[in-house]
């Protein structure tokens, strides 16, 4: 038994399991695209984690084991997570309930550190510290604390900015009216795409830092809204004229034009928090740990012209 039991740790440090939470979302699958592409993961070592397992019929199909996993079912964690050794946490899109969000990964956490699991990743956000205005900052600030507090061996945590793709929320009601509202001031924004953030979390769990780490992971630029609207501007053909507003009329424009008020204050905070510089770093991570230059905001608008117009 404990030559086995030997037998299976070697193994295991040979060809470590790699299970990548939230799956089905569109970052955990891009992940698991880049282990399989780029990183040449087998599909053996790849442990698919989701509430809904039958919709990755693709990758089970390409030799991915799919397991449940769901945050909220804490006692279902340990069978999820048994045998793994590094596992990336994908944050949750629990924001309606206050806490539920955080309480989630500390659930998740707490199931690593209890199934064993050598290195943990975790996507979080860029200066999540206290005082940070973004309303959900301290569920990501709280995770961070708590894997500080773990007893795992290693983690990484992986401070990713706004995604490229955000814009999808406002560029159509942008470009019919010609207006872009915002509280952000001169604020600058490193702005990354989705895919980059999956190229390196794929790169970090097929070789995981040693200990205990927190990455930026941005662009390869800080641009301001006006520069941003400049661009947009440039790759739809339309005209963009931006408006700066006060947070308090930013709130009551959001309003008067039908944002559900529950997301009103978010979505101002985020502002709020462009205004104060807290998206306002570059780093070279997506260079140094995917080997590829981060993609540019001008390409990403680009490519996506004709869908960012509706
Ligand atoms: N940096 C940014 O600009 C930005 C923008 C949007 C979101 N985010 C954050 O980054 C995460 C990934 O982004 P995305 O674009 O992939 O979002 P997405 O496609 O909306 O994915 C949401 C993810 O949350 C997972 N999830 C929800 N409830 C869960 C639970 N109870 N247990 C385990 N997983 C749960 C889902 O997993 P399954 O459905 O597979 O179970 C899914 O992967 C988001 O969830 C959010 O925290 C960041």
């Amino acid at each position: 038994m404990k030559a086995a039991k030997r037998k299976s740790r070697s193994m295991s440090a040979t060809t470590p399991r790699l299970l990548v939470t939230g799956a089905s979302g569109k970052l955990g699958h891009a992940t698991i695209a880049h282990l399989l592409g780029s990183q040449k993961v087998p599909a053996s070592q790849i442990v698919a984690g989701t509430r809904k397992p039958e919709t990755l019929a693709d990758l089970a199909a390409q030799g991915v084991e799919v397991r449940k996993v769901d945050f909220e079912d804490a006692a279902g964690l340990a069978a999820a997570f048994a045998g793994i050794d590094r596992l990336l946490v994908i944050s949750t899109d629990a924001l309606e309930q206050p806490g539920q969000r955080l309480a989630q990964h500390k659930a998740a956490i707490a199931a690593a550190e209890a199934a064993g699991v050598a290195h943990v990743i975790y996507t979080s956000m860029p200066k999540p510290e206290p005082g940070n205005p973004v309303l959900f900052a301290p569920d990501h600030w709280g995770t961070e604390q708590a894997l500080e507090a773990s007893k795992l061996a290693g983690w990484t945590v992986l401070r990713n900015n706004w995604y490229f793709e955000n814009i999808f929320m406002s560029a159509a009601s942008i470009l019919a009216s010609g207006h872009w509202y915002t509280a952000a001031g001169e604020g600058r924004y490193a702005n990354v795409g989705r895919d980059d953030c999956a190229a390196v979390a794929a790169a970090v769990l097929a070789n995981p830092p040693a200990g205990k780490v927190k990455l930026d992971v941005t662009g390869g630029e800080a641009l301001t809204v006006d520069e941003v609207a400049a661009l947009l501007s440039g790759a739809t053909g339309k005209p963009v004229e931006v408006v700066k507003l006060t947070s308090q009329q930013l709130a009551e424009g959001m309003a008067a034009a039908g944002v559900p008020a529950p997301w009103v204050p978010l979505l101002v905070s985020f502002d709020d928090n462009g205004r104060a510089g807290g998206f306002n770093l570059v780093s070279d991570t997506v260079e140094r740990l995917t080997g590829r230059k981060p993609q540019k905001y001008k390409d990403f608008l680009v490519a996506n012209a004709k869908a960012l117009a509706g």
